[in-house]
């Protein structure tokens, strides 16, 4: 029998350094965050959701990038197992792309709403209870911190919203991290000022913030985006044909934008 991560004390889990500790950290970050959304509507629940999306999507990509692969190779169900978690990292894509499109108040919002803090929910149980334990009993101290850095550093600059689009594997999440995670951490910015800045820009802002989603969601749409994913876990959902002229677009913005979007997240935090 496995003790689930959530039952361990830091130094059972390898130490403050151990990628357990680090996730468990962040999972009780969730918890307290998913908490603190129930209730909220209008420009409060925009400012908590946009938290949790900071938290969850860096978190989970570089979960499927480096932790998932060792799993992988060292769990003879290790295939399974991530692909479980895939599933469901991939859903709370879907259902956070399905929510930007929902107006405040709208029937449809309320649902999706409970069924992402569910999904989020079974996210977690499964990887404390069951991946992380077995992972645990498989790698050592050592190799569970050295996990625990790299895990951090990928999780630093990774993407911070929903791709749905994207594979949930190695490698087109690796290629798709830079272009994405700058055009994301730039929205964040935009996103932040929105709910802080004067009325009088906030129109400006909003039309700032949709140009880049746009931007975004038309490198996910790049065919190298996708490969490595397994059929499961693949978006096809009104999928529109592919924008050349709107990748284009986006990786001139994103080369313009880059530095200046990566020192403004450092300053925001
Ligand atoms: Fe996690
Ligand atoms: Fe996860």
């Amino acid at each position: 029998m496995y003790t689930s991560v959530a039952d361990q004390t830091t130094d059972q889990l390898g130490g403050p350094l151990s990628v357990l500790v680090r996730q468990k950290r962040d999972h009780v970050k969730l918890d307290a965050l998913m908490e603190q959304l129930r209730g909220t509507t209008g420009e409060e629940q925009a400012a908590v959701l946009l938290r949790i999306y900071r938290l969850v999507f860096p978190h989970a990509f570089a979960e499927e990038s480096v932790l998932w692969p060792v799993m992988r190779r060292v769990l003879p169900d290790g295939g399974d197992l991530t692909l479980e978690v895939e599933r469901e990292h991939q859903e709370v894509n879907e259902l956070v792309r399905r929510l930007e499109g929902l107006d405040d108040g709208s029937p449809e919002r309320a649902d999706v709403l409970g069924r992402l803090t569910e999904v989020l929910d079974d996210d977690v149980r499964d990887e404390e209870d069951a991946l992380f334990p077995r992972l645990q009993a498989r790698v050592s101290r050592r190799e569970l911190q050295v996990l625990g850095v790299l895990w951090e550093v990928v999780r630093r600059i990774a993407p911070t919203r929903a791709h749905p689009v994207v594979a949930r594997r190695p490698p087109g999440n690796v290629v798709a991290a830079l272009p994405l995670s700058v055009l994301d951490r730039l929205r964040d910015v935009v996103d932040r000022g929105v709910l802080t800045a004067p009325n009088a820009i906030t129109p400006a802002l909003h039309h700032a913030s949709s140009a880049l989603a746009r931007a975004s969601h038309a490198v996910e749409l790049l065919p190298i985006m996708r490969s490595g994913e397994d059929p499961s876990t693949r978006y096809i959902a009104g999928r529109p044909p592919f924008p050349w002229a709107a990748v284009a677009l986006a990786a001139s913005a994103v080369a313009l934008l880059g530095a200046g979007a990566v020192r403004a997240a450092r300053r925001a935090g």
